[in-house]
């Protein structure tokens, strides 16, 4: 969007829902009242529905639902996730995008969204399903001063602020699995997919990359699915806005990193924990299809690791798998 649209919306911000003439859009932007036409066109253009009656101005009757950057920013009241927000109609994988970014210097905080991914990237090498128009894509940039090993904490983080965001602005009851899933009632709503730059001492970046199924249809979820899939929009029966969802999941993420980076790991471990569908339950652990280890859920570690005691009383730490609540 132009700085001109990115103005007029301001505009109409400022007038409470009320009508904004012409000559006063003319005067700030400085341009004439034919080129404040033009860009009123262009933001009709892009979804917004907008009244114009003579010698009264133009009103804003109704926002699209859309990720740009003004309807995120808008609703985004953080300190430093998304200082800079890079919103693209579509990208082969906003960690693609993120991850060049962040070599060229991107500072900490940068959000990548993308409406599309034309190759968005799942966990083990899988492909994440990224329909334009429907669900929320989005990559951040983190530069933590912790240790390598220390850097797959941070995707608890995310599981956590997926969480909160959905009981936020939803009356749904997610649930975390582990690693990096969240789900509702059993199925899969959102995956997070953590990369990182880093030399033997530290960390040079982290890409967080989160992706929530908010308002895909269920024609839009692909034919051969491993795990239950759903989005916000089945379980609700009615659309989310996705910028306002965005803004709510980027603020629980600034409140968790700067817990997090003050008081360490401990606090999101805890809520972590108690958000695991598998509390007191019996997991199975699988690698590539065949189960490896059976056993009760004990919590994870310091690191990540997922801890599962088994019939002997031993306890087993699992570094990755796929987990099934038996
Ligand atoms: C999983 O397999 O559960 C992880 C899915 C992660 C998908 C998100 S969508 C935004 C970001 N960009 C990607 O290419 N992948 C992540």
């Amino acid at each position: 969007m132009s700085i001109a649209t990115t103005s007029i919306l301001r505009l109409f911000r400022e007038s409470g829902n009320c009508f904004v003439s012409g000559a006063s859009i003319s005067r700030e932007l400085r341009v004439s009242r034919t080129a404040v036409w033009k860009h009123i066109n262009g933001l009709r253009d892009a979804g917004y529905v907008i009244e114009a009656v003579p010698s009264r101005g133009y009103l804003l009757i109704s926002t699209p639902n859309i990720l740009s950057e003004e309807e995120v920013r808008e609703r985004l009241h953080t300190a430093v996730i998304g200082r800079r927000l890079v919103c693209l109609p579509a990208t082969v994988s906003t960690n693609v995008a993120a991850f060049r970014l962040a070599e060229e210097g991107a500072e900490e905080g940068t959000v990548v969204i993308a409406d599309a991914q034309s190759g968005g990237k799942g966990r083990m090498g899988r492909v994440w399903s990224s329909p334009p128009g429907v669900n929320l894509y989005c990559s951040i940039v983190l530069r933590p001063t912790i240790k390598p090993y220390h850097a797959p904490q941070l995707t608890f983080l995310s599981a956590v602020a997926v969480a909160r965001a959905i009981e936020q602005t939803t009356a749904l009851q997610p649930e975390i699995k582990w690693p990096n899933d969240v789900l509702i009632r059993g199925s899969k709503v959102a995956g997070l997919l953590n990369e990182m730059s880093a030399e033997t001492d530290g960390i040079n970046f982290v890409i967080l990359g989160i992706g929530v199924n908010l308002n895909m249809t269920a024609a839009q979820f692909p034919a051969t699915l491993r795990t239950p899939a759903t989005s916000l929009l089945l379980e609700l029966g009615r659309p989310i806005n996705r910028a306002q969802f965005a803004a709510a999941m980027l603020g629980e993420l600034d409140r968790l990193y700067e817990d997090f980076l003050t008081c360490g790991f401990g606090p999101v471990r805890e809520e972590w924990q108690q958000r695991c569908n598998a509390n007191g339950h019996e997991v199975s652990v699988s690698d590539g299809g065949a189960e490896t280890i059976r056993g009760v859920f004990d919590g994870i570690d310091g690191d990540g690791a997922m801890l599962v005691r088994l019939p002997n009383d031993r306890v087993e730490r699992i570094l990755s798998g796929d987990v099934r609540v038996v």
